[in-house]
């Protein structure tokens, strides 16, 4: 599937989502973005406000999810955001064993055959590289049947999570105002973190004055080389640290992740970093007062004991509810552009 990434060349948005799969952030400018982004506070202010239009948009869509890796947030948000567009959904959210993949069906195979049945297809998968993949097959279908069912990554390996990128920016655009003058910190599992890898970029193409990103991690959880490639490329200012006492203080973003137990191939190697960063609430006070800290959620030890959480959780910095809300107004924003029945 890895050989999709360099053989598939995702379209790029350009202002015209209809009809184009969602891979990679690589596939947005600035003003798609500004655009994505009007388009989600219009439609949040609507569903805040119950107004019966946004429910009409997708009266005669399906969306099918196809999620061969667990999640919770993702899929569900995916449904609940076509629900409340007035469209219906179908699903083989229970993963390989109640599909025919289990019977030796091919991905291919499988995407082609939703896409005969769905409008929209959200696919999470292990391997890095099936999105696209999935993206390549479906053209090919629209050649023959004349129906493209448009393909949308919700989660693509060690490789991306553009929609997750998308509701993050969202937050701290929301939070912030803006990304200039703004330290960002991104915590954690920076190799196999599919989050961290969209959002870096996001944050390059969206751009702004004076931005900071600082990645802290292990040397061994290091961002990829080919993501630091992308923000070299882009000018953006960034520096790589295993210190977060250094960054903690002058942070205005802190981004925090688990790390990835499910893709160290040696036990051991996780066991060995494995509480390198734990965020506790006495490290959350040596942050600055507005501060704000998300997390792409779901969170284990690295966010610190139950009671740590509970006491997390109640902090006015602390936005990862307001990302989970956001993601589904985002995905409904996405769903309703790339299926063409939103204008603006
Ligand atoms: N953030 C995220 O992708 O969560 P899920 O794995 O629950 O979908």
């Amino acid at each position: 599937m890895k050989a999709f990434l360099d053989t598939y060349t995702p379209p790029k948005m350009n202002g015209d989502f209809v009809g184009k799969p969602i891979v990679t952030v690589e596939q947005f400018t600035r003003c798609d973005l500004d655009q994505i982004f009007a388009t989600t506070e219009r439609i949040k202010a609507g569903v805040r406000r119950g107004e019966q239009w946004i429910h009409n948009l997708c009266a005669n869509k399906i969306m099918a999810t196809l999620f061969f890796e667990a999640s919770t947030r993702t899929d569900l948000s995916f449904q609940a955001a076509m629900s409340r567009l007035g469209g219906r959904w179908i699903g083989a959210s229970n993963g390989i064993s109640f599909s025919s993949l289990y019977k030796g069906e091919s991905i291919a195979d499988t995407v082609r055959a939703v896409g005969c049945y769905a409008d929209a297809i959200i696919l999470r998968h292990p391997a890095e590289g099936a999105s696209y993949q999935a993206a390549y097959y479906l053209d090919m279908l629209a050649d023959k049947i004349g129906h493209k069912a448009v393909l949308v990554s919700g989660g693509d390996g060690i490789g991306e999570h553009p929609t997750q990128a998308l509701l993050d920016l969202f937050t701290i655009e929301d939070a912030k105002g803006g990304l200039d003058n703004l330290q960002i910190a991104l915590v954690g599992d920076l190799k196999f973190g599919r989050t961290v890898h969209s959002l870096a970029k996001l944050i390059a193409i969206y751009g702004g004055e004076n931005i900071t990103l600082t990645f802290v991690s292990p040397e061994s959880l290091a961002m990829p080389t080919k993501v630091l490639t992308f923000l070299d490329g882009h000018g953006i200012n960034y520096r790589q640290t295993d210190n977060l006492l250094d960054v903690l203080s002058k942070s205005d973003i802190i981004y925090w992740t688990r790390v990835q137990e499910e893709r160290f191939e040696n036990p051991a190697e996780y066991q060995a970093i494995r509480n390198n960063f734990i965020m506790t609430p006495d490290l959350l006070e040596q942050a600055k007062p507005d501060m704000c800290l998300l997390h792409p959620l779901p969170r284990k030890h690295e966010m610190g004991t139950e009671a740590d959480q509970d006491i997390l959780d109640r902090d006015p910095r602390t936005c990862y509810f307001h990302q989970m809300e956001n993601g589904m107004f985002v995905r409904m924003a996405l769903l309703a552009k790339a299926l063409g029945v939103i204008s603006l």
